[in-house]
């Protein structure tokens, strides 16, 4: 479940009851998310942790972007809800702090029985992660984290410009990503009207209009359940995300 951004697209504990069933097995709980960019505080991720713990609902809990968040910290659900440790699994990897994308490595920490089964499942997919990569990632997580803090430095510059930029468009509104390296404006505003002799009436259809028009890719909100929005990864050269905001906003402006 993604939720809007009218709670700064954090799904609330009330959403989450309303949508349980008694087939529910398991919570994918992704905090800093992808593709919103959102950060649940602290008493957010306590009360869904609560929540799982009084309806036993697994937690999968995806923590890649941890060490990506601006101005608010990322806090583990199991740290926060310790009682939850035999029915949470954390994900983590490298492709995001160490920007060892396509590496392919990450980690799974799990009880026992689940770690078991992911073992025999992945011995007969992959075999391994290849030694290379685990050297590297062995290294990776032996350093300290100063590199990431420039990184982090870099991208937060890079944040700022986005979010602003993509409010400077008329039909866009864009909240401020708290952490990961999405900005997910939504762009309903430019759905319906006269774009470059065109028009789109969804986002999908927008995304390709501005792909052929402009020379700029966004992953349309559709791909995540909600229609509507645009996933703009700011992980990319800072002159080139500038240029492709403000080609987007040219198109708009030519109408
Ligand atoms: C939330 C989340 N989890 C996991 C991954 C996986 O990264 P990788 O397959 O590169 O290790 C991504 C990558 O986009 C992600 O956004």
């Amino acid at each position: 479940m993604v939720a809007g951004d009218d709670n700064g697209f954090r799904v609330t504990v009330d959403q989450l009851e309303s949508a349980r069933t008694e087939r529910t097995k398991a919570l994918m709980f992704v905090s800093p998310s992808n593709p919103t960019g959102a950060v649940y505080p602290p008493a957010e991720i306590e009360a869904i942790g609560r929540w799982a713990l009084e309806h036993e609902i697994m937690v999968i809990t995806d923590e890649i972007y941890e060490h990506l968040t601006y101005g608010v910290e990322h806090r583990s659900i199991l740290a926060l809800v310790p009682e939850l440790a035999d029915n949470c699994i954390i994900l983590n990897g490298v492709a995001k702090t160490y920007s060892m994308t396509g590496w392919r490595v990450g980690w799974m920490i799990a009880p026992a029985d689940v770690a078991k089964a992911a073992i025999s499942l992945q011995s007969h997919m992959t075999s391994n992660v290849n030694n290379v990569a685990q050297m590297a990632a062995l290294t990776a997580v032996s350093g300290d984290l100063s590199a990431v803090e420039v990184m982090k430095a870099t991208f937060d510059e890079r944040r700022k410009l986005i979010h602003a930029a993509l409010n400077e468009i008329d039909g866009v509104t864009c909240l401020e990503p708290e952490g990961a390296f999405y900005a997910y404006p939504n762009m309903t505003g430019l759905l319906d009207r006269p774009l470059a002799g065109s028009q789109a009436s969804t986002t999908v259809e927008l995304a390709d209009l501005v792909l052929e028009k402009a020379n700029v890719a966004f992953v349309p909100g559709e791909a995540f359940g909600t229609p509507g929005y645009g996933r703009f990864s700011f992980a990319m050269d800072t002159d080139d995300m500038v240029e492709g905001v403000r080609r987007i906003r040219d198109l708009v402006e030519a109408g």
